[in-house]
């Protein structure tokens, strides 16, 4: 038998890498909403704030989806431990145990969890410090999930707290890049909550809602410039899906030619919708929507 060497991964590098592999800081909120909505969040609440005393950005994603029982908190912070692997029959969109790690680019993240009645707690201490210190650097650890009282009405449910997110780079007040409209905007682009299940007749989701509010913005400029609407309680209500303005609804001569394009291959479409297209365009073409580029079919129900 050969000689053979089991390759090894080294965890610090690792870690470091996940957290920094992220080339928009606004892609916190894509992995965070991904999973309240895999934990079957029906509502999501993103609160940003500038902490006057840090000069830092603070972060807080709260659901009411299943939460995580404390065997469960390691899910969270290990890097790769994914519990939606191999569970084919439910439709997960995380499964890589990647996406949490994002949220170590911070000075301290904590994880509140409200499982069948009760509550849990677990805090991470300057992680982004721990990995990226010269002396030498170090896999940060968290506190032990313990059960802590509570007295909230809340029965089941996660809340992820991140402290000082981002690098001394980030000038708290001015940057633009956590501007409520700027983060509303990314929500519904490139968040699982800019899906386009709804222009395809689904309403499975169409009751879930996230509340938002960023920062930086001019309350009484902006909303109206930017077309947003902070309500009484301070946030903004986002029903669930990509909303396309009315002007994307195509002409009947514009559907034909689409058809046409689709049954000459120009356009790409299932066999059978392609040997149908000019026949039954009526029927299969409702919409024409039009995705940064990309031409996805509205099929009508
Ligand atoms: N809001 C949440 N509610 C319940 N469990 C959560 C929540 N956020 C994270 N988790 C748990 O933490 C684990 C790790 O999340 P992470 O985003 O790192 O990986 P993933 O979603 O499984 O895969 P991916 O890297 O593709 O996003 C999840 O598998 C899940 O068990
Ligand atoms: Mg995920």
């Amino acid at each position: 038998m050969k000689d053979t060497v089991q390759a090894k991964v080294l965890s610090v590098n690792e870690f470091k890498e996940i957290m920094t592999d992220f080339t928009n800081p606004l892609e916190i909120f894509r992995e965070t909403v991904q999973n309240s909505y895999d934990a079957g969040a029906t509502e999501i609440i993103i609160t940003l704030d500038n902490n006057e005393e840090t000069k830092r950005l603070d972060i807080v994603i709260e659901d009411n989806g299943e939460g995580l029982l404390p065997k469960q908190f390691s899910n969270f912070f290990d890097l790769g431990n994914s519990t939606k692997r191999g569970t084919k029959n439910k439709q997960y969109i995380g499964e890589k145990g990647h996406g949490t790690k994002i949220c170590y680019n911070s000075d301290k993240l904590v994880l509140e969890s409200w499982c069948e009645g009760k509550k849990y707690y677990s805090e991470m201490d300057m992680p982004r410090y721990k990995l990226t210190k010269k002396s030498p650097p170090e896999v940060p650890s968290y506190t032990k999930p313990a059960e802590v009282p509570h007295k909230e009405k809340k029965q089941q449910g996660t809340r992820i707290t991140i402290q000082g997110y981002l690098t001394d780079d980030y000038d708290s007040g001015n940057d633009k890049t956590f501007h409520h409209a700027a983060v509303k905007d990314y929500l519904l682009w490139f968040s699982a909550w800019g899906s386009v299940e709804a222009e395809f007749g689904s309403q499975e989701n169409a009751k879930k809602i996230i509340k938002l509010r960023g920062v930086n913005y001019d309350e009484s400029r902006d909303q109206e410039k930017y077309d947003f609407k902070i309500g009484k309680d301070g946030y903004e209500h986002i029903p669930f899906g990509h909303r396309f303005p009315e002007k994307e609804v195509s002409s009947t001569e514009e559907l034909k030619r689409y058809a046409k394009k689709v049954a000459e291959g120009d356009i790409r479409a299932p066999l059978s919708v392609k040997q149908n297209a000019e026949k039954y365009w009526e029927k299969f073409f409702a919409k024409r929507i039009v995705l940064d580029g990309d031409v996805k079919l509205g099929v009508r129900k």
